[in-house]
Parts: C-alpha cells; structure tokens; sequence
C-alpha cells in the first residue's frame, strides 16, 4: 500500500486534467456508480442511484483514440514501483467521474477490480486527477465477505497515485464538498500468473488451441499527428529511391522535426506492441529502456503512380510502420478492370503482410486500399514480410509513409 504525492511532472497533471474536463473527451454515462450489476449489493438502497461517468481508454489488449494520452502512466509506475514491463503487464486503464453526493454510507460497493487476479499478483492503481473528497477504502478482506473491515484510507489529492495490492476488495466514495473526483485506474497484473493460469487451466471435452504469435498493430493516426505528416511531406528532402525495394520513381527522404512524430506517437506504439505482444518471449530481443532508447532511423514518402509496385521485401532495424497518407483508388473498382476480374486473388492495389503459418507455409493477410484506409497506420517488426501491389487507371498519386525504428545507446 503506497502512496506517492505529486506523481507526474507537473505540466503532465495539468494535462491529463485538462483532457478529462475538456468538452471533446468522450465520457459515458452510469446510472449508478455504487453498485456492479454482477455483484448484487452492500450498499443501503438509500445510498443508491449515484450516477456518474466513466471512459475506458485501455481493456485487455483493446485501445480507443486516447489510449495514447494515457499510457505513459503505466510506465511512470513501473519506474516508481521498480517493476520491469517484463515481468507486470498493463490489463487495463479506466477513467472514472463521481459526481457531488450527500450520501449518508461511507462508500460505495466493495468489490476486486479482477476477481481472477486473485491467482497471482496483481496491483490497483489510482491516480487522482483533481482536488477533491470521498476517499478510497481498502479493506482487509481478500474474500467475498458479509462485512467488511477497513485497512487504509486514501484521501483525493490532485496528482497523487495510490498503490494497492488488487486483492484487497475496495470501495471509492462520492465527493461531499467538491463537485467532482476524478480518477484515472490502472490494473496491472504480474506477466507470471498470466503464463501460470494458462498452465492450470482444465481441458474440456474439444477445444481449439492458437499458441501465440507475433503479430502487427493498426492505429488510427490523430487529425494532428496527420498535419504533421502533411506538413512534413511538404518539406521533404531528397530522393530516397536507391534505398528501397519499391519499384516506385518518387520516393523522398522525410525529417521527423524535433522528434515530434517519434515522442508523440511511435513511443505509445511501440510500448503497446511490447504490451500486447511481448516479443521477447520469441526470442525477438527487446532493448532494455534503462541502456537503450528507440530511434528513428528513417523515415521516406512515396509518391507512387499507376503501374508502380513494391515487391515483397522486409526492412531493417527493430519495427518499421507504413501510413496510408492518400489512397486515391478504391479495390472494388480496381478489381472490375480487365486484368483483375475473374481471376482467384485480390492482390490488384492492395497492401499484403506475407509470413509463415504454423505448419510453416506461408501465410498472406491483405488490406484493401480505399480511401478509408487514409490516416491508418501498420506498426510491425521489420523482418516482417510485405508487399504493395500496382493500381492502374488512375493518374493520382498513392502517397504513402515509411520508416524504421532501432536503438541508440545513452553512452
Ligand atoms: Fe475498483
Ligand atoms: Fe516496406
């Protein structure tokens, strides 16, 4: 049980306070923050009916649009706690809204945050957001319990975290004297007692088994982050042509200005994929963050035009990423010209990842280029695979990203 006052730099308390009492975060309504429909209730039925809000930005390996303003928190957590990304796992990252409340209880519904975390470790994380009131309890009791007896008790203070072990059953509690209290939960769960309950787990009568796998990430890019590719873009340099595999005359060197699109938008992907991924239980070695830190090495635009291709070829460094910038064509078009129509493959304009499937043949998972597509971002290790396909008919350009990502050493 810890806590730790003035957690993050002050500018990045200031900023999550300022995203979570903004007018554009998407904020989703409960009619009562006091009890879970699953648990039945503690709570004197006179407590109830406290509604609230809440957002949910990160739940087992699924993200929405602000996962990114979010999850260096796991870290900052990590670091405090002197727990390795290796070892704890993030399982999920939910903001919550209690609105001002009379209530007469001391607080609302005990209950774990993961009842099956009670196999192994797993911590509770709150972060307050604002000044307020209406404590945490933590109880005593690791067990569904008829009573319930308090052990600690932290008290809302902006920019405090409160470390708990996520055993404890625990209970938040309305403000009384400020209008609301903001917290921001992270559920981390010791990498171990993931592997441990999928040794336990019973066999049923038929099951299908999919062992794990590396795999890729798609992200949809900001409105931001897009205007600065644009505006890169813009400003490119040079021809960049006799680096790459693409049979594609217009390809130029592009500058990510001050690190901008590297610490605002590849540092969360990568940390996701290691998340989502955990690559080094593939022998795919990881850098350490303490020795290492991530680079980008390169990063080029290609203009590519009818007839244009990028034959299958894999790039270098640790991950690599495409951005789909401006796709001008659409498949189902592409695929009613001559060359195309009634033959058995969709290859004609599209994006295709080529790896090896578990018998060891190979594998192809295609993305249908239309202009849906824009804005989209594959994030991936580099020796993965891919190829583009030429588009015909069209005399607009397919404007596409590339780069790879390494390491440098802080020495
Ligand atoms: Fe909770
Ligand atoms: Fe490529």
């Amino acid at each position: 049980m810890k806590e730790f006052k003035n957690f993050l730099p002050i500018s990045q308390a200031h900023e999550i306070h300022d995203i979570l009492t903004s007018n554009i975060f998407p904020w989703y309504w409960l009619d009562d923050v006091t009890v879970s429909k699953e648990e039945g209730s503690e709570v004197p039925s006179h407590c109830r009916s406290q509604p609230g809000m809440h957002h949910t930005p990160y739940v087992n390996g699924r993200a929405s649009e602000w996962y990114d303003k979010f999850s260096f928190i796991y870290h900052n957590i990590l670091d405090a706690m002197g727990l390795d990304c290796k070892d704890w796992q993030l399982d999920r990252i939910r903001c919550g809204l209690n609105f001002h409340h009379q209530m007469d209880c001391l607080h609302h519904q005990p209950h774990i945050d993961y009842p099956e975390t009670q196999v192994g470790d797993h911590f509770t994380c709150l972060y307050y957001v604002n000044d307020s009131d209406g404590p945490t309890v933590v109880f005593n009791e690791t067990e569904k319990s008829d009573e319930y007896t308090i052990k600690y008790k932290c008290h809302p203070e902006k920019n405090k975290l409160f470390v708990f072990d996520g055993k404890h059953y625990h209970a938040s509690s309305c403000p009384k004297e400020h209008d609301a209290r903001l917290v921001v939960t992270i559920n981390l769960s010791s990498r171990a007692r993931n592997e441990q309950q999928s040794e336990i787990r019973s066999i049923p009568e038929i099951r299908s088994i999919r062992p794990d796998n590396l795999g890729w990430v798609e992200q949809k890019l900001s409105p931001d982050a897009m205007s600065f590719l644009w505006h890169i873009i813009d400003n490119h340099g040079s021809s960049y042509k006799d680096k790459l595999a693409g049979n594609i005359n217009s390809s130029y060197a592009l500058t990510d200005e001050n690190d901008w699109f590297l610490n605002n938008v590849l540092a969360n992907t990568i940390n996701f994929y290691i998340n989502e991924f955990q690559p080094q239980k593939f022998m795919y070695v990881v850098p350490s963050k303490q020795e290492l830190r991530y680079c980008l090495s390169d990063m080029w635009v290609n203009f590519q035009k009818q007839t244009e291709f990028n034959p299958i070829h894999a790039h270098s460094g640790y991950f690599s990423f495409v951005i789909w910038m401006k796709i001008p064509t659409t498949f189902e078009e592409q695929k009613k010209l001559h060359i195309a129509s009634d033959v058995n493959s969709n290859c004609i304009s599209n994006f295709e990842m080529r790896y090896s499937d578990i018998l060891g043949r190979q594998a192809s998972y295609i993305y249908g280029m239309n202009p849906d597509a824009e804005g989209t971002m594959l994030f991936f290790p580099s020796s993965l695979n891919h190829s583009v396909y030429p588009f015909y008919n069209c005399d607009e350009d397919r404007i596409s990203i590339s780069g790879n990502i390494m390491v440098e050493s802080y020495t």
